[in-house]
């Protein structure tokens, strides 16, 4: 499988853009403090999966509580980076540009309608999982890894 490097320097807080590793797009958002801080207020017991494993996740390693903190690529939780394929059947979620996050702000898949949240997790919809973690570094002068 191959390796892709991307200098994150450029991203604007708040933003999000999309990069493609191994045939798959893969969200990156750098979201800010107010976005973070809402994504970790939200408790366990409202998750549909409130355990991140490695099940349809290859690349978790142990079984982790998928809460922000454990979810996010860096402390601060400013980064976060997920497979952007909806975990039900496949289809790509929208809301990267912004418009169309769906009911929890993160994103929604329209082919049978699930809601992810701003941590990428699964709050509404058939969709069985929240979404998954491509293999990554990411290194504090933000050169970012997949693969
Ligand atoms: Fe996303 Fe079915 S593929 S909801």
């Amino acid at each position: 499988q191959s390796t892709i490097a991307v200098d994150l320097t450029g991203v604007q807080l708040g933003t999000r853009i999309t990069v493609k590793w191994a045939g798959k797009p893969v969200f990156i958002w750098r979201r800010t403090p107010e976005t973070v801080a809402k994504a970790r207020a939200t408790l366990l017991d409202d998750l549909p999966d409130p355990i991140d494993d490695s099940e349809g996740d290859p690349n978790i390693s142990e079984p982790l509580p998928a809460l922000d903190g454990n979810r996010a690529a860096d402390e601060a939780g400013e980064w976060l980076i997920v497979i952007g394929i909806c975990t039900h059947l496949g289809c790509v979620p929208i809301g990267q540009d912004g418009s169309s996050v769906g009911e929890f702000g993160g994103w929604f898949c329209p082919c049978h309608g699930s809601h992810y949240d701003l941590s990428g997790r699964i709050r509404k919809g058939p969709a069985p999982r929240n979404l998954d973690f491509p293999p990554y570094s990411l290194g504090s002068d933000l050169l970012l890894k997949v693969g």
